[in-house]
């Protein structure tokens, strides 16, 4: 379990940060003690823990709710009502919520409406710039597609603070909890008041004047479940923030790898084109728009998308918590213990991928075989977006 109190703390952030090779920390544990059940004790964080990393071992713990709960440092970061953070029946109807705020055809129709436009905006403008850093550039109109998207907020003075008091919230959460004046969690709280501030300020005005948004903001302030009840503004407020913690960086992230992958691999960015130039002279005298009805036509961009995905491993692992002592393949996972479902090695297993560190799109002519391709998570926590995508949906 490595060194007192640190355990392998260093170690893991060694192999993440410095030398590159985030499989060598598991590749080091299954060289230590074999393949075994895929499941290895540890210390990281200040806690003990065990990681697990084959697709039976990942499937036992994301599916059994009543064993393994989330535990978040400090919850009211991304707030006590966040959909993260709640369990049970609170986590079901919040859940269905937002999948029904932006996980319906009609939602992913207006979604796809709203980003179209200022996407192909960016294209055009990034032509005229000559170099530009992608990674920048690429958050900047994500960001600005979320405002629009969630709050109905176009760019402005008010929206670039937004975006630095997320960057100190995201800061936060994955800093050490301690709260002092100059640490990164003492800041986030700061900015997580603003954020708090802010969505209060839009909720409030927009009740007062009944003002009627097509926005995620809206969507969940006028929900009811089957008693008739809404969300409390509390409810929406931690719900949004979460959202956009969620699906910011994330959604940046996979934009960027796939810029990155595309402008290495020709033959896959030609196919791409040629896919999407058919699509485009099909419309020929209508708006050139992607609609979600011709998702199903967009087969080699949908490889590309898992591909990406795959490869980016933008949530390498997802964490739980053990509610009880449970045991698993002969083992036991004391209560308490943090429990890291490791799902990146999966994506990067030679077994499950052939040469997996290359970008092939072409590899999901076949589906990926059953329980390998966890990009989304699994079980009852599945990440929200993960039905809006193709292969994931057949796993
Ligand atoms: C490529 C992009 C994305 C990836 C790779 C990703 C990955 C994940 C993963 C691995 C989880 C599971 C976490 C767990 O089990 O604890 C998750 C959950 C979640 N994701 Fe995503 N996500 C992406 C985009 C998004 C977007 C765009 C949104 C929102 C607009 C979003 C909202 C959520 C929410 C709300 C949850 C929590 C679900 C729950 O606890 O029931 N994600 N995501």
């Amino acid at each position: 379990m490595g060194l007192p109190f640190l355990g392998e703390t260093l170690s893991l952030l060694w192999h993440f940060k410095l030398a590159r090779r985030p499989d060598a920390f598991i590749a080091g544990k299954r060289r230590a003690h074999g393949a075994g059940a895929g499941i290895y004790r540890t210390h990281l964080f200040g806690s003990p823990a065990v990681i697990v990393c084959t697709p039976a071992a990942n499937k036992f713990v994301l599916q059994s709710a009543d064993s393994f709960g989330v535990r978040w440092p400090m919850p009211e970061l991304v707030g006590h009502t966040s959909v993260v953070n709640v369990e049970g029946a609170s986590h079901a109807r919040l859940r269905g919520f937002i999948l029904a705020a932006i996980n319906r055809p009609s939602s992913l129709q207006t979604i796809s409406t709203v980003v179209q436009p200022r996407v192909v905006a960016a294209l055009a403008a990034w032509a005229n710039m000559g170099t530009i850093v992608a990674a920048t550039e690429i958050k900047k109109v994500t960001f600005a597609n979320i405002c629009k998207m969630f709050i109905s907020m176009e760019p402005s003075p008010l929206t670039c603070q937004i975006d630095r008091w997320f960057a100190g919230l995201v800061a936060g959460l994955r800093a050490f909890p301690l709260d002092f004046p100059g640490t990164a969690f003492h800041g986030a709280r700061k900015c997580r008041r603003k954020l708090n501030a802010v969505f209060r300020q839009e909720l409030e005005a927009r009740r007062k004047v009944d003002k009627e948004c097509d926005d995620l903001m809206s969507g969940l302030m006028h929900m009811e479940d089957e008693q008739g009840k809404k969300l409390s503004d509390e409810e929406v407020v931690d719900n949004i923030v979460s959202l956009v913690v969620a699906g910011y960086e994330s959604t940046a992230s996979a934009i960027m790898w796939a810029t990155y992958h595309l402008a290495k691999s020709p033959v896959a960015l030609a196919k791409l084109r040629e896919e999407n130039m058919a699509l485009s002279e099909s419309k020929a005298g209508s708006p050139l728009m992607i609609t979600h009805d011709d998702l199903p036509k967009m087969k080699y961009t949908a490889k590309v998308v898992e591909e990406t995905i795959r490869m980016a491993n933008i949530a390498p692992m997802v964490h739980r918590v053990a509610n009880k002592d449970v045991e698993y393949g002969g083992y036991m996972i004391p209560a308490g213990w943090s429990v890291l479902v490791w799902v990146r090695s999966l994506h990067t297993d030679p077994n499950f991928y052939h040469d997996p560190l290359t970008f092939n799109p072409d590899r999901w002519d076949e589906p990926a075989k059953p329980g390998t391709y966890q990009v989304f998570g699994g079980g009852y926590r599945i990440c929200v977006t993960s039905l809006a995508f193709g292969n994931s949906r057949k796993l």
